[in-house]
């Protein structure tokens, strides 16, 4: 695993929208996963402008999210399909029927969940994968103690998890209880992989996940078994790391 520090988010941001934009450039059918969240909105600030600006063609690229809450429509302002719509999609080239956001909805979420998986395999898996981290270590919605041979599928919410995303739904009673998640074991399986950590409050989590022990009690601490996973955090993600 490379860690790769910038100075603050904005640089942090457009270094990895550099990276999105040459992996495009390498390959216009790109397969991309996404991930929501505050970390990634400046990258996706980055890619809107250089749609416009220097021409970034999405039309040929595909992207899966990570995942999306159970219960929320599509149209839900706090929904991750809302999210996407509103920091990305509506503002490129990008042909809506190459993306993939997990349904919240599916009436038949086991089923839903295993079509994912297949659709990520028949799309040809996914190059480039944006991750987030949790406070606790957490990728996707996979919390603490979710197996490293997971897959797609339903997950329940740790009260953390639920109290930091309150800050989007403006009270955590608001918060849903469930998502749909990619697995561990779907996230180990992109080509390449980036980790975004900004702030204070991730430096802690960056640590584990880096110098830890591999462990499912820190998600994120899998990626060190990963061949091509570099975490791009800026100097206050950094923090614990670079202390020694
Ligand atoms: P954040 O969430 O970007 O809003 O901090 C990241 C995550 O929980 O994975």
């Amino acid at each position: 695993m490379r860690v790769c520090v910038e100075k603050n988010y904005g640089q942090m941001s457009r270094r990895v929208a550099q990276i999105v934009g040459q992996t495009i450039a390498a390959n216009p059918k790109a397969v991309l996963g996404l991930a929501t969240g505050e970390t990634p909105e400046g990258c996706y600030a980055q890619l809107v402008r250089m749609h416009r600006e220097e021409g970034l063609d999405f039309l040929l690229v595909t992207t899966f999210n990570l995942d999306e809450y159970v219960g929320l429509a599509p149209s839900h302002p706090q929904s991750y399909h809302s999210y996407m719509s509103d920091k990305l999609f509506n503002h490129v080239n990008i042909d809506k029927n190459r993306t993939h956001i997990p349904d919240g909805l599916a009436p038949r979420p086991r089923e839903f969940s295993q079509a994912y998986e297949r659709l990520i395999g028949s799309s040809g898996g996914i190059d480039l994968q944006l991750l987030g981290i949790g406070r606790n270590g957490h990728l996707g919605f996979n919390e603490p103690g979710s197996p490293f041979d997971s897959r797609t599928r339903v997950v329940d919410l740790s009260e953390e998890t639920r109290r930091d995303n309150s800050k989007f739904f403006g009270s955590i009673s608001k918060v849903p209880r469930q998502a749909i998640t990619i697995g561990l074991a779907t996230i180990m399986e992109a080509r390449r992989i980036v980790l975004l950590a900004s702030g204070i409050n991730k430096a802690r989590a960056v640590e584990h996940a880096v110098k830890g022990p591999v462990s499912a009690e820190v998600p994120a601490s899998i990626l060190q078994r990963h061949p091509d996973c570099t975490f791009l955090l800026d100097e206050q993600a950094a923090s614990i790391l670079s202390e020694g």
